[in-house]
């Protein structure tokens, strides 16, 4: 992962502005940070384990002048999270910053270690400068040891180059992981997403697979993986969207979780025609009367919202669906069918996995569709179908409008697939609307309730281990909530389907492990129930989320009863969503951990 962000200013100084890039970035990253500036021909840099608030302590005593320099925020791949290892990496007059994984380090290593090489750090970054620099004093010029240094790497990057001796000068490559140059007035700026680039400049130009560039104050020019110049295009980018704060809240989850009675409302809005009679979307133009069978590729939450997924469409539009993790689809390699579609997802379009998924399903001469919410990522430029969910910035590590938001497009992917395949009539297209349409209502009256989560959280804040217990459409769900307490409050929590735990995971069950009961009402209830009397007449500590009826019939017998509104089965996954978002962000209060930045983790997951 990481985050990397170049700038060639004007007349102001670099360093605060890449500091307030790489606070933008953060979300990709944050074991340590640097930055690098040139200043009256001066190269300097100052670097930091940990968060960004401790380089700009650094940065407070010892401060960078220059107006030109580059910025990097780590996620650890090679090397312990140090001062050491953080970038940018220096070796004589140049300096780099790197997002990826160099495949090949070790030889360049051992050969650069045979010519006298001198290594600092356990990176695998720190070949690249030293690679450069070495070919800097063979007397190449900065251009042609920086391409020259290029041509040498195997494996993924975004990098970008800052010399001592061409303060004018920035040159930046990209293979596997994305990168953007943004045009100012007589300034230029290099990022990993235009979010970094936002307060900068409206002016984004995405470069491609392969390509390098050589960026001055008032001109790029960018060469192919072959070294042909080519032209890219400069898009003008709408900022609001990509510009975030915490509003009113302690932290940008709850922020998020606040929010989704407006996603969801926004997004159904979108995928819907003006008289909420119809659902419009891109995927319609496929013809899904003659699809076979839809894969359904994507990692962690978003890979629980194609379980979902796979449910509604199999129950709803009759149409099978195979669902796999995106690290292992990618290497097994499956035979996918001719007239198959494979359809990803991801909230930032730019996991490694998955866009690799993407690829492979490509190349196997799959239709492709991309449910994202980054429609800038390099998913959506991927996909043949890019399909936006509408959900805005998601900032918080723990995706969570980004989850409800994935299921309201797939619910009514489901809805529209079924027209197209002559399952349901227009009829039921309209009531599925129009049921869909109260999930805004209904979340309210959940987030209402968070006094009521937060009550429940207190008591499992000091557990060692929870588990999530689910049926049917509850089974995701019940995943979901044991990786939101996992990812935020280091609690270790395990999902299970209830009918599954009398196959081994009941031995687990003691008075010391809370158990997180999702029993909405429905057809599964009572077999949901009788599970769960499996589990209290072995002195479980079972603790029900359910509507007022489920609650009514344990009366006494649970450690725990919440009652949330009695809704629809079709609503339950947005409903539930919330009440295990709540429990996960108030245990993780009560227990003092990072909310939005929870350790060893990172928001967009841009290495395999
Ligand atoms: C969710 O809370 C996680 N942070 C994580 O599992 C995430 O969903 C996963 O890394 C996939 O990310 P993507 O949606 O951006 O592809």
């Amino acid at each position: 992962m990481c985050g990397i962000i170049g700038v060639l200013a004007k007349d102001r100084p670099a360093a605060p502005l890449l500091m307030d890039g790489l606070r933008r970035l953060e979300y990709r990253g944050y074991d340590s940070a640097g930055v690098a500036t040139v200043s009256a021909g001066f190269l300097d840099r100052r670097r930091a384990a940990g968060k960004l608030a401790a380089l700009a302590d650094v940065l407070g005593t010892a401060p960078l002048p220059g107006t030109s320099g580059i910025g990097h925020t780590r996620w650890a791949t090679h090397g312990c999270p140090t001062e050491a290892n953080a970038h940018p990496h220096r070796a004589g007059s140049v300096c780099v910053v790197h997002n990826g994984i160099i495949e090949n380090y070790r030889t360049l290593r051992e050969e650069l270690t045979s010519r006298g090489a001198h290594f600092e750090s356990d990176t695998d970054t720190e070949v690249i400068a030293i690679l450069c620099a070495d070919m800097l004093r063979r007397g190449l010029c900065e251009e042609d040891a920086a391409a020259g240094t290029i041509a040498r790497l195997e494996g993924t990057y975004a990098l970008c180059f800052l010399f001592e001796t061409a303060p004018d000068l920035l040159i930046c490559a990209r293979r596997g992981s994305p990168l953007v140059i943004g045009l100012g007035d007589g300034e230029t700026f290099v990022g990993s997403d235009a979010i970094a680039l936002a307060p900068l400049t409206n002016r984004i130009c995405y470069l491609e697979e392969g390509d390098w560039a050589v960026v001055s104050r008032t001109d790029m020019r960018v060469h192919d993986s072959h070294g042909n110049p080519v032209t890219r295009r400069v898009q003008v980018i709408a900022l609001d969207h990509l510009i975030a704060d915490k509003g009113q809240h302690r932290h940008f989850m709850a922020k998020e979780i606040h929010e989704q009675p407006t996603v969801l409302a926004r997004a159904l809005g979108a995928w819907t025609s003006s008289d909420r009679n119809r659902i419009t979307s891109d995927a319609e133009h496929i013809d899904w009367s003659a699809v076979s069978r839809l894969s359904i590729v994507a990692c962690g939450t978003a890979y629980l919202a194609g379980h979902v997924a796979k449910i509604w469409l199999e129950q709803i539009a009759r149409l099978p669906v195979e669902l796999e993790i995106a690290s292992e689809f990618r290497y097994r390699e499956p035979p996918l069918p001719r007239d198959g579609v494979t359809m990803v997802i991801s909230q930032s379009g730019e996991t490694a996995d998955t866009l690799a998924a993407l690829r492979y399903a490509k190349a196997q001469g799959q239709q492709t569709l991309g449910l994202v919410n980054v429609t800038t990522s390099t998913i959506a430029r991927e996909a043949d179908v890019v399909l936006p969910i509408h959900a805005g910035p998601e900032i918080g590590v723990a995706s969570t409008k980004a989850f409800t938001a994935q299921l309201m497009c797939i619910a009514l992917l489901a809805f529209m697939i079924a027209r197209k395949r002559g399952v349901i009539g227009p009829d039921a297209e309209t009531t599925a609307i129009d049921v869909l349409s109260t999930i805004p209502r209904i979340l309210s009256e959940v987030l209402a309730q968070e006094n009521d989560f937060a009550a429940l959280a207190a008591q499992i804040s000091d557990a060692t281990s929870v588990l999530f217990l689910g049926r049917g459409m509850m089974y995701p769900l019940a995943l979901e909530g044991a990786l939101k307490l996992k990812e935020i409050t280091y609690i270790h929590a395990e999902g299970y389907a209830a009918g599954e735990i009398k196959h081994g995971p009941i031995a687990l069950v003691d008075e010391h492990t809370p158990i997180i009961a999702l029993a909405p009402s429905g057809p599964l209830l009572e077999k949901s129930l009788s599970n769960l009397r499996e589990v209290i007449a072995r002195n479980g500590r079972v603790a029900i989320i359910g509507d007022a009826a489920a609650c009514q019939v344990f009366g006494n017998e649970a450690w725990h009863c919440l009652a949330i509104p009695h809704v629809d089965p079709l609503v339950a996954p947005f409903a539930y969503a919330v009440a295990i978002q709540f429990l996960a962000y108030h245990t993780a209060l009560c227990r003092g951990t990072d909310v939005d930045q929870p350790r060893n983790l990172a928001k967009s997951v841009t290495v395999e």
